[in-house]
């Protein structure tokens, strides 16, 4: 593939008019051509001119029912970037305050003439209504703990543009395993993608039908978890929780589970750092090791706008 040939369908499928509710019925053909084409995306975004005509005449709808920093601003800036005209629900400045349902909000939006839909809601499976209700494509910005594609592929973008292949590669994911839409997509991803995946985090933040249904390894143990690791993730604790008991103390938690120079001694020696955002620093990671030479924290939030910008691109049927 080069700069001028992205192609517009894998394995006779066509990306055109595709949704993205989940990275399961995307094969790792379709991702691999989801990579490629951000590789391209990530070099217009190093011009001094960096937009694209390509979308001119389109219209995207970002549906945020939930907060967002990354995932809101690197659509928006991908849409922009590829000359899409974008229009933005704001829960909180909008009619759902006076009773309006969802579906309604879907009408009323889609009556403005909509090309594809972003959706952030806490009902997983929101985008599926979404894209029912409207026939349109619909990406999934996170649907409650459910999902959140769109990070995985930005995700798996930022080991692969770094190692050239996630085939055999040791990823370990720690943290709050139960509540994490970012590890569900992730596992997904990275396994159709040939990693081996090893999660890690405390007995009651992790469900007990991990192994079996995403063929991950499943640590309790943190040093045995990392051995070995070419990348690591670590998650957000979702201190929200805590109000539940599921454990003890955030500093019984981070004794025993939070990446530390100290604790990256037992993965691999120049092993990659990743972390979705936000981040809870002196909680599930140190400083020392999110602002380390390893940590590649905030070249994912860059390769979100490309992966973005690539997604955009091959649904929306866009020419280089
Ligand atoms: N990683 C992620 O989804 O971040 P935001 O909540 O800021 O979008």
């Amino acid at each position: 593939m080069n700069s001028t040939n992205i192609p517009s369908h894998s394995h006779g499928k066509d990306f055109v008019g595709r949704n993205l509710f989940d990275l399961d019925d995307w094969s790792a053909e379709d991702i691999q051509v989801v990579l490629e084409a951000t590789k391209i995306m990530k070099e217009v975004n190093k011009r001094d001119y960096k937009k694209l005509p390509t979308l001119r005449g389109k219209t995207v709808c970002t549906l945020f029912f939930e907060n967002s920093t990354r995932t809101l601003m690197s659509f928006e800036l991908a849409a922009d970037r590829l000359s899409a005209d974008i229009v933005r629900f704001s829960a909180n400045a909008s009619s759902l305050h006076k009773g309006e349902s969802l579906q309604d909000t879907v009408y009323t939006v889609d009556a403005m003439g909509i090309d594809l839909y972003i959706i952030r809601h806490s009902y997983p499976g929101s985008p599926q209504l979404v894209n029912k209700y409207t026939g349109k494509p619909v990406l999934n910005a996170g649907d409650g703990p459910h999902a959140h594609p769109t990070q995985a592929l930005l995700d798996i973008f930022s080991i692969w543009e770094r190692t050239g292949t996630l085939k055999g590669l040791k990823i370990t994911i720690v943290g709050d395993i139960a509540h994490s839409r970012v590890v569900r997509s992730n596992l997904i991803g990275m396994k159709k993608m040939g990693a081996e995946v090893t999660i890690c985090g405390p007995s009651t933040l992790m469900p007990g039908y991990m192994e079996e249904v995403y063929g991950c390894k499943v640590e309790h143990d943190l040093k045995t978890a990392l051995k070995d690791a070419d990348a690591v993730m670590g998650l957000r604790m979702q201190l929200e929780r805590q109000s539940e008991g599921l454990f003890p103390s955030l500093e019984e938690y981070s004794k025993l589970f939070t990446l530390s120079s100290e604790t990256m001694k037992y993965a691999k020696k120049d092993a990659l750092i990743l972390h979705p955002g936000p981040m809870n620093r002196g909680v599930e990671i140190l400083p020392d090791i999110a602002d380390s030479k390893q940590s590649v924290i905030l070249e994912q939030v860059t390769n979100g706008v490309a992966v973005r910008m690539a997604l955009l691109f091959l649904i929306l049927g866009g020419k280089m």
